[in-house]
């Protein structure tokens, strides 16, 4: 059977496939939205490949799905055996269905005893492209898969963006240029991962936040992945993401299923800003629970780095007095409530508050912060267990283990499994006790260790444990719909789309040290928008580092995601409570603005100097973040973008120095804090003068656009 090409339209983007031997679909074009009349088969025609030289005799069909059946010689989508008897795949379309922005393209292998559907969809504001793949077990023995791609990505570009980094250090962002071989990220973690997020981006040569031709591509998957960028024999390359199966991990009996995670893929021509555009305007209309996408996030304090352990019933309330004092608006008890919980090798498992720090439960505290106009979120681990617990004393074989072996621990605590139907049930109950008992209106989900012995009866089972971990979680929000959950591994090692399908929030690092915090929210927002990357003013001696930071430098780095307080307000001297409280009510004026709208990483002179502006296009806050000593006394002028050229705007350093310092003798009128107005065009390309910056200082603007007189009669 014969199917002609077939396109998606979406985000002012077009993505055209064809099925020229009638298998897997190959991309024919992605680009921006093509005439309606555009005959897609001279499309394919045009793009399709000649054989070269010192291959097969029919080339080496680079499809959504390569088949090593057909001749693909580098990476196939699909890999499988029936007990050690190698599956050759050669796909054959049976139907395609498409409707403009969604399209189903169902195959079937007789011979492999393999279905398969492929499932593909083109957001319609966004461009964000979606692949699935679902693959049915139709022989009668088992059939192992041992590698299923979510779909395979052929780009022309190969100056690659990964991501890498470690605990307090994620989204630390590598630029190679692929060479032969291949970019592989794995992920055996079963989370996440802090060390290889399932995020990759390729694009022309020096690629830039506002230049160049950019595909990005993430898993949306919590578990185990495999994310690679190939360079195939031939020189083209192709870019496949998919879950990692453990040995065993992925058997189907015959008539079984297994579905991939859901490959999300973006494109631009304008470099890293608009990518992120894209990528923004998806999560917040396609990927964040509907409740939430479009809110403005409230002032969280978390008594983490308050308190750690050492809290009780009357020390948390005396907090929760400083912090509705300086402008808090929600209020999150964090690790130490628990009963034995005063330090990490206790407590995980029977979430009971302690009896010591909470003699009348967690729900005295919750109702004091709500009658203090706050509202009241809650830390949890859910997933995990301490040996000291009665829960393991009770079902010691209720963890994820191999029978016979000790496993390794993090931080001494065992993973539940979750898998299990009564495990899954009694940690449900429990949460739902606790969130029933205080009224808690948020959770902070946490999850502390890697897998290291993922074993549940004896297979291996990283999948159906990240799969049942999705379920508590939707299990919790559906018996709790108001409550909101944020997503948090150590920091950031479970930041992906799925987890934020059901979740609200990311805490994107246990680093509070806006040095760091800096380049790690500035690679997170690639992929997340501002309002949910979890961003706290910590204490001025960082705890994962050996600085000191200045209160300006942490809040307006807070002010880049989603803003709180981490730091203890009672040891805090009144004049920087009084500073922090400003910082506060200066947010919350700006907030309206800054979430839910464009976040544009600007290219700073000196490679030092970190520069953002955020804003919705009448007001935009703008800052640039030393965290290195600038090569130059003077840099050049930053360049601000997005901004109406005829528009005139109102331009303020909004904490300029007090009196010239060590790095100047001299103030100009913008570093004195004085107001200027401007057009658009002249501030675009003429650039802020700021004032040179130490390593450690940042110089935050403000600009906002002056309503014209028939403005203000329209409006
Ligand atoms: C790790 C998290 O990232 C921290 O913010 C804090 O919640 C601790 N766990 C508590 O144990």
């Amino acid at each position: 059977m014969s199917f002609k090409p077939f396109r998606l339209d979406g985000g002012g983007d077009s993505v055209v496939l064809a099925l020229p031997d009638g298998g897997p679909p190959r991309l024919v074009y992605w680009g921006p939205a093509l005439p309606l009349d555009e005959d897609l088969q001279v499309l394919a025609d045009l793009s399709a490949d000649p054989v070269p030289q010192g291959g097969l005799d029919d080339g080496e069909p680079l499809s959504w799905l390569p088949e090593a059946g057909r001749g693909f010689m580098g990476r196939p989508a699909l890999e499988a055996h029936r007990d050690g008897q190698l599956v050759i795949t050669q796909l054959v379309a049976r139907e395609v269905r498409c409707d403009g922005d969604c399209a189903e393209v169902d195959l079937a292998d007789a011979v492999a005893g393999i279905e398969l559907l492929l499932t593909l969809s083109l957001d319609a504001s966004s461009g964000v492209l979606s692949s699935r793949v679902r693959v049915t077990n139709a022989g009668d023995s088992a059939l192992t898969v041992d590698w299923l791609a979510a779909g395979a990505l052929p780009v022309s570009h190969d100056e690659i963006v990964s991501f890498g980094g470690r605990w307090a250090r994620e989204f630390m962002q590598h630029r190679q240029t692929l060479g032969s071989g291949a970019i592989v990220l794995e992920n055996r973690t079963g989370r996440t991962s802090h060390h290889a997020p399932p995020f990759m981006i390729a694009g022309s040569p020096g690629f830039g936040e506002s230049s160049g031709a950019v595909f990005a591509v993430h898993l949306a998957w919590s578990g185990n992945h495999r994310l690679a960028a190939e360079r195939l024999r031939d020189g083209r390359i192709q870019m496949q993401a998919g879950a990692l199966h453990l040995p065993g991990e992925a058997v189907l009996a015959p008539g079984e299923t297994l579905e991939t995670p859901i490959l999300y893929a973006a494109r631009s021509d304008a470099g890293l800003n608009d990518l992120s555009a894209r990528l923004h305007g998806f999560v917040r209309s396609a990927i964040l629970p509907r409740e939430v996408s479009a809110s403005q996030r409230p002032v969280h304090f978390n008594t983490w780095e308050a308190a750690y352990f050492a809290q009780d019933e009357a020390s948390m309330m005396a907090l929760a007095d400083a912090t509705v004092a300086i402008g808090v608006e929600r209020f999150v008890l964090d690790d130490g409530w628990l009963r034995g919980r005063n330090h990490d090798r206790a407590g995980l498992g029977d979430w009971a508050p302690d009896a010591a720090k909470y003699p009348r439960g967690l729900k005295p505290l919750a109702d004091h912060v709500r009658a203090l106009g706050m509202s009241f979120g809650l830390w949890v681990e859910p997933e995990m267990a301490n040996a000291d617990s009665d829960l393991l004393r009770a079902h010691p074989d209720w963890v994820l283990g191999a029978p016979g072996r000790e496993q390794p621990l993090g931080r001494h605590q065992y993973v539940l499994d979750l898998t299990r139907g009564e495990v899954a049930d009694h940690v449900f109950a429990l949460l739902d006790a606790r969130l029933v008992e205080s009224g808690a209106a948020y959770l902070k989900w946490d999850m502390n260790r890697d897998l290291t012995h993922p074993v549940s009866a004896g297979r291996a089972a990283v999948m159906r444990q990240t799969q049942a971990v999705y379920r508590l979680i939707d299990r919790v929000r559906a018996a709790h719909p108001g409550v909101e959950i944020e997503s948090c591994a150590s920091g950031g090692g479970r930041a992906d789309y799925e987890i934020l399908k059901r979740t609200t929030r990311i805490w994107t690092s246990d680093c509070n040290d806006p040095f760091d915090r800096q380049p790690i929210q500035r690679a997170a927002s690639i992929f997340f928008p501002p309002e949910i990357m979890g961003a706290h003013v910590g204490p001025a001696d960082s705890h994962t580092t050996a600085r000191r930071n200045s209160l300006a430098f942490r809040a307006f780095t807070a002010m880049g995601g989603h803003f709180g307080v981490e730091a203890d307000l009672m040891t805090m001297p009144e004049s920087d409570r009084r500073a922090l409280a400003e910082m506060i009510a200066l947010h919350k004026r700006l907030r309206p603005h800054l979430h839910g709208h464009a976040l544009l990483r600007l290219d700073h002179a000196d490679a030092g100097c970190l520069a953002t502006q955020q804003g919705d296009g009448d007001v935009w806050l703008v800052a640039a973040a030393q965290i290195a000593t600038p090569v130059y006394a003077l840099t050049a002028p930053l360049r601000v973008s997005g901004l109406e050229g005829s528009a005139r705007y109102r331009v303020r350093l909004l904490n300029p120095p007090e009196a010239p310092r060590a790095s100047m003798k001299k103030r100009t009128a913008l570093v004195r804090g004085e107001t200027l107005e401007a057009s658009g065009l002249a501030l675009m390309t003429a650039g802020l003068h700021l004032p040179p910056l130490r390593a450690g200082e940042i110089a935050a603007v403000l600009i906002e656009r002056i309503e014209t007189p028939a403005e203000a009669r329209r409006a």
